[in-house]
């Protein structure tokens, strides 16, 4: 068997991605939150207990007593109760204000991909966010000192530069590369394999979910599921389908305009694209149908500073990042 792991570390989603017994990439999803339930006596500890191993939950015993449910069915308590389940990761990264959570990050992650034996681990990073306060550096430094106890050789890399070795491997490693993820929307400039520009927005479907739980008074978990469930960006379905739509626009127009910014921003640090490049767009919010119509139509009105070739989806958005850093992980 290959060794090797790749890890999407998403807000929203943590995939792993490893070589099965004929070499082809399989991939393994966790969804990235956990929710705590305090029993109020002794009794009830033991019925919370017993509910929760008779539904085969993934869940862990505080000890201070209470019970700190993991993983997809932190998010379904966390709905049942009306409440929101809790991220271990804001905005793509661990932040140090949050420190308490991050023994759930390592357990989710440990359920996912187990202990290693010293192989290679590489895991996805988000890029400085141009409109956010907050750095990478301490998420990167303590993702790695964690992967290295779990028995890793771990190294990171850049989202969006993953998706181009998954995606862009036949364009030379040359194009633009977006994932529209839960907590960020990631870019990256490529050239000829080398990264040139990098950066990262902190409007997402997080973004969205609070936007709409906000304006409809409903709680933002319910959103997610909802726009998980099938989003049809040019036939909505429901009242909160509608404003899921309308707020999916936001977020399109908020990532094309930036990019178009900072591009023109940085214009000495990037080449002179020859030919034009392909546009790769990525990640759970691509997942919509009608998505790439929506970007296109945008695109259309930005005056964007490179030439476009072909906007393409990623062949599997959800995978995309995990694909590539099992891919970087053979390099
Ligand atoms: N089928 C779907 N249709 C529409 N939206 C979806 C679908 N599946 C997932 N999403 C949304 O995509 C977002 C998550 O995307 P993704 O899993 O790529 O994020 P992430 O990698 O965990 O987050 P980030 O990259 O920001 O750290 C969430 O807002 C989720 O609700
Ligand atoms: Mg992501």
């Amino acid at each position: 068997m290959i060794s090797g792991v790749g890890l999407d570390i998403g807000t929203n989603m943590l995939v792993a991605a490893m070589f099965d017994d004929n070499g082809n990439p399989t991939f393994k999803m966790q969804r990235d939150a956990f929710y705590r339930l305090v029993p109020k006596s002794e009794v009830n500890r033991s019925s919370i207990k017993l509910s929760l191993n008779k539904r085969g939950f993934n869940y862990i015993e505080d000890p201070d007593g209470s019970f700190i449910v993991v993983g997809e069915e932190a998010l379904e308590t966390a709905i049942e109760r009306n409440d929101v389940a809790k991220r271990p990761l804001r905005r793509g990264v661990i932040s140090p204000k949050e420190k308490n959570s991050l023994p759930m990050l390592k357990i989710i992650i440990e359920k996912l991909i187990g202990k290693g034996d010293g192989g290679n681990l590489i895991y996805s990073v988000p890029a400085r966010p141009i409109d956010g306060e907050f750095d990478i550096v301490y998420h990167t430094e303590m993702m790695s000192h964690y992967l290295g106890d779990m028995g890793y050789k771990a190294m990171p890399i850049n989202e969006a530069f993953a998706i181009a070795l998954s995606e862009l491997v036949d364009d030379g490693l040359t194009g633009i590369c977006l994932s529209f993820g839960a907590g960020m929307t990631n870019v990256a400039v490529i050239h000829q394999g080398d990264s040139l520009v990098e950066f990262s927005m902190t409007k997402g479907g997080d973004y969205i979910d609070n936007a709409v739980g906000h304006a409809l008074d409903i709680s933002p978990s319910l959103v997610q599921l909802e726009k998980e469930s099938g989003t049809d960006l040019n036939n909505p379905s429901s009242k909160i389908m509608e404003a899921v739509s309308v707020y999916y626009g936001t977020v399109i127009k908020y990532a094309l305009e930036n990019i178009c910014f900072e591009l023109d921003r940085r214009k000495k640090d990037l080449p002179i694209f020859r030919e034009s490049v392909k546009f790769v767009v990525s990640g759970g919010l691509s997942l919509a149908e009608g998505f790439e119509k929506r970007v296109a139509a945008v695109l259309s009105t930005v005056n964007f500073p490179i030439k476009i070739s072909e906007l393409v989806r990623a062949k599997e958005p959800m995978t995309a990042v995990a694909n590539g850093c099992l891919l970087a992980s053979q390099l």
